[in-house]
């Protein structure tokens, strides 16, 4: 996929299983700024943490956006149950280009073809843009324990329910 505000962007969807996607992510979150590694993990965090994250991370999958072949984001897909939990950074130098917004919509499109029935995001309460890009997505504030922290959630859409009967009454129908 490729984006119209960066035009050399690409979005690639990374599984698991795929090769050294645990090394680019570590390069990743270590090239951040301190401020940017508070947004994303809601807290301070140690160079030794960014590396531990990266190596025991278990994402159901990742979305990881590309400026001529360099990593410059990842979006994390987390899936329990019916429920998906997306966190994501752009490195400082491409932030507000749009690319958190492009990665936030396809991380959450692959949680509902994964099947989820609800999405979440968290963020510190202080961060506008990641504000924006939930509200935009259609992800609504709900309480949260921690008051520095907003915590904000999504209902599977409703053109994706209407697909899944879809699917369902015809299966239901050749049955
Ligand atoms: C949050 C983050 C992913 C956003 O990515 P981004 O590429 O900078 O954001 P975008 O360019 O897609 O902008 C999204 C929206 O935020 C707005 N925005 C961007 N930077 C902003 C800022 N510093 N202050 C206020 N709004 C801002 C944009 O105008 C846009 O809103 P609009 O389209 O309604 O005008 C990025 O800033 C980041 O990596 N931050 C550190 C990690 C983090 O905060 N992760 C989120 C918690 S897991």
């Amino acid at each position: 996929m490729w984006s119209r505000s960066v035009p050399s962007l690409a979005l690639d969807l990374v599984t698991p299983g795929d090769e050294g996607w645990r090394d680019r992510l570590a390069d990743h979150l270590l090239a951040l700024t301190p401020v940017s590694r508070q947004n994303r993990f809601l807290a301070s965090t140690a160079e030794s943490m960014l590396r531990r994250h990266a190596e025991t991370t278990a994402p159901a999958c990742l979305v990881e956006a590309r400026i001529e072949g360099e990593t410059c984001g990842f979006a994390e897909l987390h899936l329990a149950g019916g429920e998906a939990e997306i966190a994501l950074s752009v490195v400082d130098r491409w932030q507000g280009r749009g690319i958190g917004r492009l990665l936030f919509t396809r991380a959450a499109r692959e949680g509902w073809r994964r099947g989820a029935t609800e999405e979440a995001v968290y963020y510190l309460r202080s961060n506008q843009a990641m504000r924006r890009i939930a509200e935009g997505a259609g992800f609504v504030r709900v309480p949260d324990d921690d008051p520095a922290v907003a915590h904000a959630r999504a209902l599977v859409p409703v053109s994706r329910l209407t697909r899944l009967w879809r699917t369902g009454t015809r299966a239901f129908a050749r049955a």
